[in-house]
């Protein structure tokens, strides 16, 4: 009689045919057409202002039209979007913010010369545990910088509410979500502003840029001169600012991408489901929490394994995959408090975030992967799962 392994086709790792002949892209983002792109590149050479002009306050109006947010800055990236934001609205000392990050977040943190202190994230949603940003609230604190992970919304409620009491700043990195929903209503309309990355791997691109979506007002004229070095045209600047504009290009591919947004949002969220399904009963994987009546745009997509349960680790794992040349990434790992730059700045546990970060395996995901693709990919999880208890790993990457 055939063992379980036997009817089951060997993984590459071991010696079985890859479920791919070649590597293909782990993100593919998918761009306007062409020819309506240069229709407006075109438009643009013609009037002979390239940046920061007619196609960016039209983006900028289109934006804030589609989050429904008062106001809407375009800006040369969500890093510099963030840096400004906290530079103008004068923070001090301390800002609570998550280590499961991108590490942009917190180099905002660090330009202004304000300490970052590291909040632990929620088991489930993997964004930051509002319990524990109030247990980090000191005399010194000043602001809260939440990030909506993959496009899953933070916990804004409460967030908001904790800010409020203690009379903080309350700053989203929206850097993935464009696109997502807490309870129904757009990101883009919480906290004193929320900060939009537009570089290629988000859902709208505009090559590269960001947005700041505000209902401050003030915050939004201060940011629409720092983003010009802090000049209102006096010659004279009253604030310190950067060369952080959008060119006219980068606008206008934005504005075509903005129609592209709900159809990803929708396609991202089919491809996620079809993942979570596959890979549901399977030991030791889990995945990210979405509330009910959020939506997420998930940016990223990771699934978290459980090394003990699911038989190897999440590097192992990582590894065989590459073997039927199915790129992953690990979004985001080490977390922040365990880099160089920040390690500093490491003052307490953060379990959750060690918990998450260490095990965190991010799966392609992109509007137009086809299904066939997605479920060849379920297809060789499982089967490296079947194998990984029974067969040996040449290396343990964790060694
Ligand atoms: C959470 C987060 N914040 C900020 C950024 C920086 O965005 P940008 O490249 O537009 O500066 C990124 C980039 O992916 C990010 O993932």
């Amino acid at each position: 009689m055939k063992s379980v392994l036997e009817s089951i086709e060997a993984p590459a790792y071991w010696g079985g045919t890859p479920a791919f002949k070649e590597r293909f892209r782990f993100i593919s983002p998918l761009l306007p057409p062409l020819d309506e792109v240069l229709e407006d590149y075109r438009a643009v050479y013609e009037t002979g202002v390239v940046t920061n002009a007619a196609c960016v306050r039209s983006f900028e109006e289109q934006s804030a039209a589609y989050l429904g947010a008062s106001d809407c800055i375009g800006v040369s990236s969500c890093t510099s979007g963030l840096t400004l934001v906290m530079r103008a609205l004068e923070l001090s000392g301390e800002v609570i913010v998550p280590s499961f990050t991108f590490f942009a977040t917190a180099h905002a943190i660090r330009w202004n010369g304000l300490t970052p202190v590291f909040a632990d994230c929620d088991r489930e949603t993997w964004n930051v545990d509002p319990l524990d940003v109030e247990r980090k609230i000191t005399a010194h604190t000043s602001a809260i910088v939440a990030v909506h992970m993959y496009g899953n919304p933070a916990n804004v409620d409460a967030l908001t509410k904790l800010a409020r009491q203690h009379n903080l700043k309350l700053i989203f990195d929206a850097a993935h979500a464009f696109g997502s929903r807490r309870s129904g209503v757009p990101v883009g309309r919480f906290g004193d502003a929320e900060v939009f990355s537009l570089s290629p791997t988000k859902l709208l691109v505009a090559g590269e840029g960001g947005l700041v979506a505000t209902s401050d007002q003030a915050l939004a004229r201060a940011i629409r001169l720092m983003r010009n070095y802090g000049d209102d045209g006096s010659y004279d600047p009253q604030f310190l600012g950067q060369n952080a504009r959008m060119s006219e290009f980068n606008a206008a591919l934005g504005l075509r991408g903005l129609r592209l947004v709900d159809g990803k949002v929708r396609r991202r969220n089919q491809v996620a489901c079809m993942y979570s399904e596959g890979l549901a009963d399977l030991p030791g994987v889990s995945f990210q929490k979405v509330e009910a009546g959020d939506q997420n745009t998930y940016k990223d997509y990771s699934i978290h394994v459980d090394s003990e349960l699911f038989g190897c680790t999440r590097d192992q794992l990582a590894e065989a995959l590459l073997s039927e040349n199915i790129e992953t990434k690990k979004y985001f790992y080490p977390p922040l408090h365990k880099q160089t730059l920040y390690r500093q700045f490491d003052k307490a546990a953060l379990p959750n975030t060690d918990y998450i970060a260490d095990n965190v395996l991010s799966l392609p995901i992109y509007e137009t992967l086809p299904d066939s693709t997605v479920a060849r990919i379920i297809d060789c999880v499982r089967r490296i799962q079947s194998f990984a208890g029974q067969r040996t790993f040449q290396t343990d990457p964790n060694s």
